[in-house]
This record gives structure tokens, C-alpha cells and sequence, in this order.
């Protein structure tokens, strides 16, 4: 399926979760086989133009999107978690979002020093949950340079953000 195809799969639900929030819900997609399928091999032929070396995710939509790519090509998968989860010493770092306010931690001896890791969440809005990964990953040691994404909401300019933060910015779809 081609990424305009793919589009027609994500569901526009309004004011969700907040007053004038228009919600791009993707449980419409990845309910669909073909669908689901198809967003990962395009999100994989990225991430191998990437260089990836391992996958990192952010809690929870990440997380469906970035394992199955690592999956796909043989990679491992840093799962970049919402605050309390993880039973080990993390780092963290808190962060705007378009409608509040949250953290992410990671287990920093989850990624060897130096390893190229590759960004995938569904979506990007402000940027500010991209960002945060970036910053705990390359803290971590990881070498960052590209966030993939199946949606980019462009007139919240997250891409922009991540791009002034060095960063190459691709997306499924506007
Ligand atoms: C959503 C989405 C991205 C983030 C994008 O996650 O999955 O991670 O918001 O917004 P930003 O670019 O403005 O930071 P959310 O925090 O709602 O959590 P969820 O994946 O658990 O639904
Ligand atoms: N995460 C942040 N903004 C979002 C939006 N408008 N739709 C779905 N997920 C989001």
C-alpha cells in the first residue's frame, strides 16, 4: 500500500482528549493487516537508508510501530518509557506535549556507546517527545541523527524542531 493509501486507514476523531485537539488515531490502521504490514516495510527501508543499528520506541504507540521495525530488520529495541516503569537506575527528562505535560526514562545500559539508533514514534506534533528521547539516548551514548515517524502534524512544526536539533526528520505522511 502507498503511504496516500495508508492515510485513508488513520481515523480524525475531534476534541480528543481536550477541546480542539484533532485527534489522528491510528488504531484504524494498525487493525488493518495490509495496512500495519505495510507501514512497517516503509518505515524499515528508512531506517535501513538510516544506518540503523537498533530501533528505539516511545511509550505506548512507539512502541507498536518501533519493535515491529526492529523485528523486521533484526534489530534490537530500546523501549523509551513513561516515568516509574523501569526496574533499574534510569535517566530522565520531562517535557511539554501538545496537550500537558510528561517524562521518559530509559535504562542507559541499554545502548552501547556509540550505537547509530534510530527514532520511530506514530506521530509527531510539537516535537517535544522526539526531542526528549533524542536528548536521553544521546546522554546515554547513542548516536542520533534520525526520527522516523507514520505521522507528521505540520503545522505544530515538531519537525522543524528536531531538524535545528541536527536531526533528519521523515515521515509516512502530513
Ligand atoms: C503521542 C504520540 C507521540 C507524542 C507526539 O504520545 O504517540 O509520542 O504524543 O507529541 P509531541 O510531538 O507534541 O511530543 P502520548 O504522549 O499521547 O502517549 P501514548 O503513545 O501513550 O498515547
Ligand atoms: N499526539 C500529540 N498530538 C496528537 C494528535 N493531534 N493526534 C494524535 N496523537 C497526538
Amino acid at each position: 500500500m502507498t503511504p496516500e493509501e495508508l492515510k485513508a486507514l488513520v481515523r480524525t476523531v475531534p476534541d480528543f482528549p481536550a477541546p480542539g485537539i484533532l485527534f489522528r488515531d491510528i488504531t484504524t490502521l494498525i487493525s488493518h493487516g495490509t495496512g500495519l504490514a505495510a507501514s512497517i516495510g516503509h518505515l524499515a527501508r528508512m531506517a535501513q537508508d538510516a544506518g540503523a543499528e537498533a530501533i528505539a520506541g516511545m511509550e505506548a504507540r512507539g512502541f507498536i510501530f518501533g519493535a515491529a521495525v526492529a523485528a523486521h530488520m533484526g534489530l534490537g529495541f530500546v523501549p523509551v518509557r513513561k516515568p516509574g516503569k523501569l526496574p533499574v537506575k534510569t535517566i530522565g527528562i520531562d517535557y511539554a506535549l501538545e496537550y500537558g505535560r510528561d517524562r521518559l526514562e530509559i535504562d542507559p545500559t541499554a545502548i552501547p556507546a556509540g550505537q547509530r539508533v534510530v527514532i520511530i514514534d506514530d506521530l509527531i506534533a510539537t516535537g517535544g517527545t522526539a526531542l526528549a528521547a533524542t536528548e536521553l539516548l544521546r546522554t546515554a551514548g547513542a548516536d542520533v541523527t534520525h526520527a522516523l515517524f507514520v505521522i507528521d502534524l505540520p503545522d505544530l512544526h515538531g519537525a522543524a524542531r528536531l531538524r535545528d536539533a541536527g536531526l533528519t526528520v521523515e515521515a509516512l505522511m502530513d
